[in-house]
């Protein structure tokens, strides 16, 4: 039976640069806290178990990520790397292979830390590492005559000939549990740094002998770690750029790929199209030949086949059937269920609505906790009044029924099938089938009458 596989994420670093009062590795990049990513990256593997090493001010980390499966082993005071890995020896399975994650390394690759554990597995140490044009601050990689690795020399500890090694430490490596313990027992903080570092594990390994085999990501990208505002933004387009790549490889069409956000997860059906500057966020699914026009924010929606949404709107929580149009500058919030061929206009609010097939709700209109039949027309201007203080209410509008502009419907209250109601009705009890109700003061006209005019 091969070993487990333990992971260990290093997150107690302070963060400074970030200057902010969120602990860093839960800064989102594409809506998710970086510690989630290297979580996620992490699950991908199938751990036996996984310890976060957290820090100082980081207390609410275990609660924000709220996962009670996690070990979690507190580092205080702050040693280095190898003094933060020592706080996580007594979770590992000493029978265990190691993987030790950094916190604020978001967007390392499942396929590349699966690479390292087949090496593990095998008996070596795996050890990541990267060749910069500007290696400047990493630990490098000193490598023997045979071309092995055979230790890892701080910037800070570097001589002249060490500074001009390229190739450095990403600082992601896998190895068997038990041994990274005795080597971590044996570490001085004799450095520049005074630091405890993670890194002579290496040095130590080599000299017993082990071998150690330095794997590559695919990308810079894999390894780049997120220490100020704006290496997270850089970071943040990078990522965003690799899912509007897929996304153009499965068939999507976006009008301008640098202008999508995608934070969460983007299903599209064949020959979607999305304009620019759209914000998807949580789960979102287009279904085939889906339109997003311009400036569109979608939160957890399932939109249909040959659904249009027109630029600025804001969907929620919601479900659009097939061929449904939506906006320009709708708002549709959560609960909301469209069926086919629904229509929705321009500056028109939904909010836990049911609308039946082909309903028309195309102007200026709020309708909330209400159940629509279908092919019901809603005027201009049209209000459910659900709210009266302290409950909600529903309204319920059967089929065919058609409502007048500028009318209110003060719930509980039913417009029953096919009833019509005058324009400017304020309904406030239930409306009869097929029937014309209206509320509205009778109309007159004074002959005669004359408009005052002004006192001299
Ligand atoms: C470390 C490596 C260096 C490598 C670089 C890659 C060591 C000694 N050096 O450098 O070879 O090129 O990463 O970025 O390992 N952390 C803790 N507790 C500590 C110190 C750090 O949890 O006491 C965490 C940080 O939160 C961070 C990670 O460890 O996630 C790396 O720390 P950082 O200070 O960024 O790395 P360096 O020491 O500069
Ligand atoms: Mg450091």
């Amino acid at each position: 039976m091969s070993a487990p596989l333990n992971v260990v994420i290093l997150a107690a670093g302070k963060g400074t640069r970030m200057q902010s009062d969120l602990p860093k590795v839960l800064h989102p990049l594409a809506g998710r806290p970086l510690l989630g990513h290297v979580l996620a990256a992490a699950d991908s593997l199938s751990p036996e178990r996984i310890c976060v090493v957290y820090g100082h001010g980081g207390e609410t980390l275990p609660q924000v990520i709220g996962r009670t499966e996690l070990a979690w082993a507190k580092q205080e005071p702050q040693l280095g790397t190898g003094h933060a890995v020592q706080q996580a020896v007594p979770h590992l399975n000493p029978d265990a292979l190691c993987l030790i994650l950094y916190g604020d390394v978001p967007l390392t690759r499942p396929e590349t830390l699966q690479e390292m554990t087949l090496i593990a597995r095998e008996g070596a140490i795996a050890l990541l590492t990267v060749r910069l044009a500007n290696p400047s601050g990493y630990g490098r990689i000193v490598r023997n005559a045979r071309g092995q690795v055979e230790r890892i020399v701080e910037h800070k500890d570097a001589s002249p000939e060490e500074l001009a090694i390229e190739e450095v430490n990403t600082g992601i490596l896998c190895l068997p549990a038990g041994k990274l313990a005795g080597w971590l027992s044996r570490l001085t903080n004799e450095n520049a740094q005074g630091e405890y570092y993670l890194t002579d594990v290496i040095g130590m390994a080599a000299a017993e002998g082990e071998r150690v085999i330095p794997c590559h990501p695919a990308a810079a990208w894999e390894v780049l770690g997120i220490n100020s505002r704006q290496q997270l933004a850089e970071l943040e387009r990078t990522h965003q750029r690799n899912l509007a790549e897929a996304l153009m490889a499965r068939g999507v069409t976006l009008i301008d790929p640098a202008r999508l956000d995608v934070r969460g997860s983007l299903e599209c059906g064949r020959d979607v199209l999305i304009d620019v500057n759209c914000v998807c966020e949580g789960r979102v699914i287009l279904g085939d030949g889906v339109k997003v026009g311009a400036h569109c924010v979608l939160k957890d929606v399932e939109i249909g086949a040959g659904v249009e949404i027109k630029p600025f709107c804001h969907i929620e929580s919601a479900r659009l059937g097939a061929r449904a149009i939506i906006g320009p500058y709708a708002r549709i919030r959560p609960g909301t269920v469209l069926d086919e061929e629904v229509h929705v206009g321009n500056f028109v609010e939904l909010k836990n609505a049911q609308v039946g097939f082909n309903s028309k709700i195309n102007h200026l209109s709020y309708v909330g906790d209400a159940s629509v039949g279908r092919k019901v027309n809603i005027g201009a201007g049209t209000i459910t009044c659900n709210y009266d203080g302290a409950n909600k209410h529903r309204t319920v509008i059967e089929d065919n029924a058609f409502i007048g502009s500028d009318t209110q419907l003060v719930a509980p209250v039913t417009v029953g099938e096919g009833a019509t109601l005058g324009a400017g009705t304020t309904l406030t009890r239930d409306a009869p089938a097929n029937q014309l109700t209206v509320s509205r003061a009778k109309q007159v006209s004074l002959p005669g009458w004359q408009r005052p005019v002004k006192k001299r």
